[in-house]
């Protein structure tokens, strides 16, 4: 079984998963980017918030001498948004241990990766079907299909969305076939559902991961966005009881926090890999060299993140070369770079047609449960992670930048007021 195994199991593909960008994916690409306008995104900010607050009690029902490890508590969190942000629905992985949609989720992305890597694992899984591998495959993927199909009828059971009702379930019960008009079947908007849990978790979670990992290790950066959130009198409205007086601009107007992300993001792209794309006509050219048709290509994002000729020392995290004014200098001098093509960009959602299509609303997720996160504790990378470089040399892809052994972080409640 491999990667597209884990959108359903159908055979169809989704938005993400497409190879071309024919008329199907420009109709699910269109029918669904109104669910992350500014608008929409506002509206379901409380939302986020809501389940920033459940971390934070998770984090006090722990004791302050024990430490947490953030990778799976970050991908309960980034699920549960998924859940409520996108479907309206709380698939309660923070609240519940045993959350099945998260346990197959967990299991079938890293069997699907083991299974690519390793063509093997699938001639043992058909040679032995009654072995543990298989039984353990089989018993797992149902679950996650089963998983899909409850979300597709719980969607499907709320009748037609009101007109005004930009929410992704919504967009997505809109879907038509372009050729023939008719509105989508299970078949293939499963995979679309699917898409949107798969593509928002796992991504945002590491992602949300590595920035606490940089804030836990770097003393002066979790100062300075302590200051910040301070500074703007934000401090006791993101704790606990005062968080529904916060509005989306309150936290995308945290510039520091903002560079600090985008700091983590080039350091640790979570998609660290970056995007597969395969040339359509022959003599293509692609950074100067001809490639044939029907070539792929990747771009690995990691590695434009930290070539040298890019970025002034690519290994220092420095969250001010995002500022407005870093900014600027530096267009200016890739403007008159003679390397065409090589800007230093913000390209961790990607670029063009099939760029990230959810980089807004993970954004929003990032900046406020960091926020809210930062403003109820002091955090400190736990002793066993080996500090800066013990962690960074245990990192992997996984189906995003992963941290073998966990990320694990001593979280001490702050008692101050502003
Ligand atoms: C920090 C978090 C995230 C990162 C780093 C990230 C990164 C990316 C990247 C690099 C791509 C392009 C892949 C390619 O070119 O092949 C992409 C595509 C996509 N992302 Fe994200 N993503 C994140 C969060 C999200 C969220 C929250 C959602 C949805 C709720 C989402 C939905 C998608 C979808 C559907 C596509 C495919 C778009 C298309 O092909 O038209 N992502 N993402």
């Amino acid at each position: 079984m491999g990667c597209s195994q884990l959108f359903g199991g159908h055979g169809h593909d989704s938005l993400f998963t497409a190879r071309e960008m024919d008329s199907r994916w420009k109709s699910t690409r269109k029918g669904t980017s109104r669910a992350f306008s500014t608008e929409a995104l506002k509206a379901k900010f409380p939302l986020v918030l809501k389940k920033a607050n459940e971390l934070v009690e998770i984090i006090r029902g722990t004791s302050a001498d024990e430490a947490i490890d953030f990778q799976p508590l970050f991908v309960r969190f980034t699920l549960d948004t998924a859940g409520l942000v996108g479907y309206n629905i709380d698939f309660k992985a923070l609240q519940n241990k045993h959350c099945p949609l998260f346990e197959a989720l967990v299991y079938c992305s890293s069997e699907a990766l083991a299974s690519s890597a390793n063509p093997c694992r699938g001639v043992v899984k058909r040679l032995f079907p009654s072995g543990k591998l298989a039984q353990e495959c089989d018993k797992l993927y149902g679950q996650l299909y089963n998983e899909y199909d409850w979300i597709l009828k719980e969607l499907r059971g709320r009748g037609e969305p009101a007109a005004d009702d930009h929410s992704l379930w919504a967009c997505l019960m809109r879907l038509k076939d372009p050729e023939t008009g008719v509105p989508l079947d299970d078949e293939l908007l499963c995979p679309e559902v699917a898409t949107f849990i798969l593509a928002a978790t796992d991504t945002t979670a590491h992602q949300a991961m590595w920035a606490m990992f940089a804030i836990a290790a770097l003393p002066d950066v979790q100062r300075k966005i302590e200051a910040e959130i301070k500074g703007c009198g934000m401090f006791q409205r993101l704790r606990k009881g005062g968080v529904d007086r916060l509005t989306y601009s309150d936290i995308t107007s945290l510039n520091y926090l903002t560079m600090v992300t985008k700091e983590a993001m080039r350091l640790f792209p979570s998609t660290s890999l970056g995007t597969l794309r395969c040339t359509t006509k022959d003599g293509e050219r692609v950074c100067g060299y001809r490639v044939p048709k029907n070539t792929y290509v990747i771009a690995c994002i990691h590695a434009l993140f930290n070539a040298p000729w890019l970025w002034e020392h690519p290994e220092h995290f420095n969250p001010e070369r995002w500022s407005n004014q870093a900014r600027q200098e530096a267009s200016e001098v890739d403007a008159r770079s003679e390397r065409k093509g090589a800007t230093r960009s913000f390209w961790s959602f990607s670029d063009g047609p099939r760029d990230c299509i959810g980089q807004r609303l993970a954004m929003m997720e990032l900046l406020s449960v960091m926020a809210v996160l930062l403003a109820n504790f002091e955090f400190r990378l736990a002793d066993k992670m080996g500090g800066w470089d013990g962690a960074c040399s245990r990192q992997y892809n996984a189906m995003a930048l992963a941290i073998d052994g966990g990320m694990w972080l001593q979280c001490h409640p702050r008692t101050d007021a502003a």
